[in-house]
């Protein structure tokens, strides 16, 4: 595994929530297996609609309890019987006798802390006293039971930091995403943007986006737009016209050391974006795919291991994020508060 570029930061933090899946493919009474910074997880929505998340190996002899059934309370495994419910403790072990006094619910899976609010079900990788202490990413504008307009999922054969540094990165639009309807090379131009440390990251404050991107143009009216970056990979971006409000959340969540799955979430008030959703949705997978494109065919180079640059401002946004990945793991081995290393200040790029 190659450390992180040019700063000694972790490949992975822990103590974060990580976006897991969306909550809408997780019906009552199923279950659905992933691997999640390379812990197998069994994710299930019981009866009563909430969702838990255990461990995906039973302590019996290590098969997957996904591989078993679930009733909508308890897990049962496919190869003795054992039960757990949804707090990973034993509840059945159908081969001791009456006299075995064996106590089972001192048997138990490790459960991970779980949350699931604006349609999105989140994990905290970590102890459960640092998931209570540690607020769930927001989507702003949007209630926790707003629901997802649209939903688009990816995943790229690349380490997590090739992946977030990939998609944060404000240089690569015009070459990358070139097309006659979004960006050429000849609408490149100088810009200025202030940016602010927040929450476990930092903010591009409030401003009218730029006027060479037509997706903002469709929205019609003076928008204004928010975008926001914290650890682990949560990008959210918010965007304001008149009375109506768009949120976008992109959230970029390990699976192995070498692939990472991108989500990208959307809600929205205006009506009419939901007339246009194929069309929003075509340029959605586009745009991902041209993503995922540019990281895998930089995994090729980067198998040499060959050192690597970041500079200037356009490449300041993926400084602060190795920084904020550093701080992060230093100061939870030090037992101290985290301090945001981001200092306010305006980038200047062309793009
Ligand atoms: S391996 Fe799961 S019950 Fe035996
Ligand atoms: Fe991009």
């Amino acid at each position: 595994m190659r450390p992180a570029r040019g700063i000694d930061a972790p490949v992975w933090l822990r103590d974060l929530w990580y976006m897991a899946l969306p909550g809408r493919g997780l019906k009552p009474g199923r279950m659905q297996a992933k691997t999640i910074l390379g812990e197998p997880v069994l994710f299930a929505r019981d009866a009563d609609g909430k969702v838990f998340a255990l461990r995906d190996l039973c302590p019996h002899r290590g098969i997957p309890l996904s591989c078993g059934r679930f009733d909508g309370r308890e897990v049962e495994c496919c190869y003795h019987g054992w039960r757990f419910d949804g707090t990973g403790t034993c509840t059945a072990i159908p081969a001791l006798t009456a006299d075995q006094a064996v106590r089972i619910d001192r048997i138990k899976v490790r459960r991970y802390p779980v949350a699931e609010q604006h349609g999105l079900v989140w994990i905290f990788i970590g102890d459960e006293a640092a998931a209570a202490a540690t607020p769930v990413p927001d989507v702003p504008g949007f209630a926790p039971d707003a629901r997802p307009s649209h939903i688009e999922t990816m995943v790229f054969p690349c380490p997590l930091d090739d992946a977030v540094v990939g998609l944060m990165d404000p240089a690569h639009g015009p070459y990358v995403h070139r097309s006659w309807w979004w960006r050429t090379k000849a609408s490149m131009h100088e810009k200025a943007k202030a940016f602010a440390p927040s929450a476990l990251g930092f903010t591009m404050v409030r401003h009218a986006p730029s006027s060479n991107s037509f997706a903002y143009r469709l929205l019609g009216g003076k928008p204004e737009t928010e975008i926001a970056f914290r650890l682990p990979g949560v990008r959210t971006e918010e965007i304001t016209v008149g009375r109506h409000r768009f949120a976008g959340i992109t959230t970029i969540t390990p699976l192995t050391p070498t692939s990472c799955e991108i989500t990208q979430t959307m809600y929205w008030t205006m009506p009419w974006i939901t007339l246009l959703k194929p069309v929003l949705r075509h340029f959605a997978r586009t745009f991902l795919k041209q993503d995922g494109a540019v990281v895998t065919m930089q995994q090729a180079g980067l198998a040499h291991n060959p050192s690597l640059m970041l500079l200037e401002d356009a490449d300041t946004q993926a400084k602060w994020y190795y920084l904020l990945k550093k701080e992060f793991a230093r100061a939870k081995a030090e037992g101290r508060d985290f301090k945001n290393p981001v200092k306010a200040r305006v980038l200047r790029w062309r793009s």
